[in-house]
């Protein structure tokens, strides 16, 4: 039987950079992942980079493209009844955002990993984890039709959403908190220069926009949709003519009616699964949670996700090498997931908080006028944009 120290299952952004920092501590990992690299590369997601991230990337080696390449960002803009307010982060925070895809991100992580040697199995299927709550857990996969088996000491659920990790622990050992929201946001991506210089975030009364960008060539936009929409209904000419009206003014003057070169459907949802230790099992990412792409935090909270996890994993094996109790190395794994989970709730919040003052929700009128009221009072108050700024740029790790 292979032996590895941590497991880590799945490929996206948060197993991938999970197995760097553990890398640098000289912590010995397995990645298994059930798609092809090449699907993973693929994968077309948000890209707004907090400071906090962007450090931890650093530490993980793999920030060089992003620091050439990456769009420093000082602030964001909402749009609303005409007007385009801007929120000026770099003022009220002293810090400010990178635009730069979790395409990109994944590539290096993905390059780094090829480079430091450390094994991956792209394509491992059937994933099964086994006596995840005593001393010696063991991974089990299918790969090119054999059945393989991986002795560790622990295992991180990094496989996202609907991966095996976090349906392995009993549900009475989880709690689940959720709320799914009453539409969803179509995307498309187009290789045109950006109209705008920093992202608008529109409410309308045709519902929520995303002016969004991936460098000075390629834009990433977004309308809200209803859940049952097709992206058959939705033809390139459709979708810029209801952008800009949606963004109204003179930028949507300047949106051409750009070839998409990809288009997809998103539902919003918020989920939090608590704890995030069962075992010697930790959940990390989308395995644990998810936020509503409104406040760009996806990417951010697997990032600090794993770089508490990683500090955790990296103190239990200096307490266990210098011969500690294993009471000092137990309690290094216990601080992760109250340490995680509180930052995590800030990221929900904060979602939750951005994707109801930006959209049109069916019904309440007297939530209609809370919503304007809301929105009034941040462009009028500079209080309320520093609330919004710091938690946009990302709460300190
Ligand atoms: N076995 C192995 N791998 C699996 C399994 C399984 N049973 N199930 C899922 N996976 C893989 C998926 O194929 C995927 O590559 O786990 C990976 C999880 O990656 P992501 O979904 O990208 O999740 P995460 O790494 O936590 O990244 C979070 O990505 O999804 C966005 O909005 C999210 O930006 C956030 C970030
Ligand atoms: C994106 O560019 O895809 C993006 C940017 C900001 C968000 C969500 C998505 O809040």
């Amino acid at each position: 039987m292979v032996r590895t120290q941590v497991a880590i299952v799945g490929a996206g952004p948060a197993g991938l950079l999970l197995g760097q920092l553990l890398h640098k501590e000289g912590i010995d990992t397995l990645l298994l992942e059930r798609r092809s690299a090449d699907y993973v590369a693929g994968r077309i997601r948000a890209g707004v980079l907090e400071p906090g991230t962007v450090s931890v990337l650093e530490k993980a080696g793999v920030a060089a493209r992003l620091h050439a390449e990456g769009l420093v960002h000082g602030g964001v803009e909402i749009g609303f009844r005409g007007h385009r307010h801007r929120i000026d982060l770099q003022a009220l925070t002293g810090r400010s955002v990178t635009v730069y895809g979790q395409t990109e991100v994944t590539r290096d992580l993905m390059d780094a990993r090829a480079a430091s040697g450390a094994p991956s199995v792209y394509e491992a299927e059937d994933v099964t984890l086994l006596e995840v709550t005593g001393p010696a857990p063991t991974v089990r996969y299918r790969h090119e039709g054999k059945v393989h088996e991986v002795a560790c000491d622990f295992i991180a659920g990094c496989d996202g959403f609907h991966g095996v990790s976090r349906r392995t622990i009993p549900s009475a050992s989880l709690s689940v908190y959720e709320r799914v929201y009453p539409f969803g946001w179509l995307g498309v991506l187009a290789d045109i220069p950006p109209p705008w210089e920093e992202l608008i975030y529109a409410n309308s009364d045709q519902g929520f926009a995303l002016a969004s960008m991936r460098s000075t060539t390629r834009v990433r936009c977004y309308v809200q949709c209803p859940l049952e929409d097709h992206i058959d209904q939705w033809s390139d000419e459709r979708f810029w003519t209801e952008f800009r009206r949606r963004l109204g003014g003179e930028v949507a003057a300047r949106v051409p009616d750009a070839p998409s070169i990809e288009k997809s459907i998103a539902p919003l949802r918020s989920f939090v699964a608590e704890p995030l230790k069962y075992g010697r099992l930790f959940l990390a990412g989308d395995a644990a949670h998810i936020v509503p792409p409104t406040g760009a935090k996806g990417l951010n909270l697997a990032a600090s996700d794993v770089f508490y996890l990683s500090e955790a994993l990296r103190d239990f094996y200096r307490a266990s090498g210098a011969g500690q109790s294993g009471g000092e190395a137990e309690r290094a794994l216990d601080g992760y997931s109250v340490r995680a989970l509180r930052r995590i709730w800030r990221a929900e919040r904060f979602s939750w908080w951005m994707t109801r003052q930006l959209h049109q929700f069916p019904g309440d009128a007297f939530d209609g006028k809370l919503q304007h009221t809301e929105l009034e009072y941040l462009f009028d108050s500079r209080a309320a944009q520093v609330s919004m700024a710091e938690n946009y740029v990302g709460l300190p790790l």
